[in-house]
């Protein structure tokens, strides 16, 4: 199968210019002027972008959590992902405690086995590490999944203490894995949703007013405090709050190889949004909590000034029947998690780009190019570029759309963003030479995506 591109205006975190590009079977065979190539498929793209697909290191399909399990298992959040441009994600695989991470691994290979719709890497999330079992973490390295997660939160469920972090952060010091750090003092904030508990504040909003930013910044400060005595990076996943940025500025000025993520929730939605009535306010529980809307300013400087990174989607969707409904009278039973897999984008081109906030080429790099570095899945993805895997998203700037359930591809019954008005949406969707979506439709087959074994983050990230 071959398709030439024409005409389109192509945009990689560095350049922007028109051209066309060939891609033969899975890759990028050319990129000219006015190429003369036959091709199985000819599409013209002039007036639209030609972007590398999105990638999006930050969700939770098929996650079991909280007493329930994500509602998007690999093919329905996958399917949601490519209508959104993602073509390639990171998921986590969950260790158990008392459990191998093999195993962990094995449990996530088979969730998406004959699901996937698009290419996945898995980061594996560690809650056990005695010391005999630490060469488990070079086995996963061996295997490509170069990335682990650790949690300062939830204590007695996934919560890791501090030894346990400086081992694992030591040990990616000598493979050139990343740990990514879940950053939030557990610990005191369980004695403050305790007090709220024992004070009869049960509904939704406690579960934000209990997680002070002060408890984020404190353990990305503690974090990268770790990583320095580990001579290791590290990268905070989920960033929310100013306070918490400020710590990760003040380490990058230092010269530390300190990196942090954000989600287009903490760009777009604060405590402002947690007044509806009723238990409403469920379908915005997720950790770290929604903050107070001055926050948003210093995010997107911190996207601008590069001290965040990424923006990836943390999606771990419930639906608020059943799921959500769990902690309807209690809100530490809510499951946390938000549905967020199939909008970055377009949230961030709309509130971003067409905003002034962000430049085009800023808008790829956050959320492909840099990804796509920082994970290990460079130069392969995250760019077009010749030889480079053919994952192109066609992306319409004029073409208006507006995010609802009624319309979304996630198997949630909300939307977090129900009835924003946004411009800009794909056009047509490719992933690896294979086009999946165009017109509204998804041409793409369950278990077509495969699982991407990625570099690490020292042998990618130079
Ligand atoms: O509330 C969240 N973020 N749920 C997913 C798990 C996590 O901490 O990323
Ligand atoms: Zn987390
Ligand atoms: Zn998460």
């Amino acid at each position: 199968m071959s398709t030439l591109i024409k005409n389109g205006r192509i945009i990689t975190a560095e350049q922007d210019y028109t051209a066309d590009v060939y891609i033969e079977k899975e890759s990028i065979i050319t990129i000219g002027s006015n190429l003369k190539i036959a091709a199985d498929d000819i599409i013209d793209a002039k007036g639209k972008y030609v972007i590398p697909g999105g990638i999006d290191v930050h969700t939770h399909l098929d996650m079991p959590f909280g007493g329930t399990t994500s509602c998007d298992d690999f093919e329905t959040g996958t399917r949601a992902a490519a209508f959104g441009g993602t073509t390639c994600i990171v998921d986590f695989a969950t260790q158990s405690k008392g459990s191998r991470m093999r195993n962990a691994l094995d449990t996530w290979w088979k969730k998406a086995e004959g699901k996937a719709t698009i290419d996945y890497g898995l980061h594996m999330i560690i809650t056990d590490l005695p010391e005999a079992h630490l060469e488990d973490m070079s086995d996963m390295v061996r295997e490509g999944v170069t990335s682990f997660k650790l949690f300062m939160a939830y204590p007695n469920v996934l919560m890791a203490d501090d030894a346990t972090i400086f081992r694992a952060m030591r040990h990616t010091a000598k493979t050139g894995a990343l740990v990514c750090m879940h950053a939030e003092n557990g610990g005191v904030i369980d004695v403050i949703v305790r007090q709220a508990l024992a004070e009869g504040k049960t509904a939704p909003i406690y579960h934000a007013l209990t997680r002070p930013t002060t408890a984020e910044a404190e353990a990305v400060n503690r974090s990268i405090a770790l990583a320095e005595m580990a001579g290791a990076p590290v990268y905070i996943v989920h960033l929310s709050s100013n306070d918490a940025l400020e710590k990760v500025a003040e380490a990058r000025d230092k010269g530390l190889p300190v990196y942090a993520e954000t989600c287009p929730q903490y760009l777009f939605l604060s405590l402002d949004d947690m007044n509806k009535p009723g238990f409403e306010d469920a379908k915005v529980v997720f950790t770290p909590p929604l903050r107070e809307k001055w926050n948003h300013d210093k995010l997107w400087a911190g996207l601008k000034k590069n001290t965040l990174q990424v923006v990836s989607t943390d999606h771990c969707p419930f639906c608020f029947k059943e799921q959500k409904e769990l902690g309807k009278h209690d809100f530490t039973k809510i499951p946390n998690g938000g549905p967020g897999i199939e909008h970055r984008l377009q949230l961030l081109f709309d509130g971003g780009v067409r905003q002034g906030r962000i430049s085009l080429n800023r808008w790829v790099e956050l959320t492909s190019t840099t990804p796509a570095k920082m994970f290990g899945l460079y130069p392969k993805k995250g760019t077009i570029a010749i030889g480079s895997d053919a994952d192109i998203v066609i992306w319409d700037p004029e073409k208006d759309y507006t995010i609802s359930v009624k319309t979304h591809h996630m198997a949630v019954d909300y939307s977090m963003f129900e009835g924003r008005k946004v411009k800009g949406n794909i056009d047509t969707v490719f992933s690896r030479g294979e086009k999946i979506i165009q017109n509204d439709k998804f041409f793409g087959k369950a278990g077509r995506g495969n699982f991407v074994k990625r570099d690490t983050y020292a042998g990618a990230w130079k």
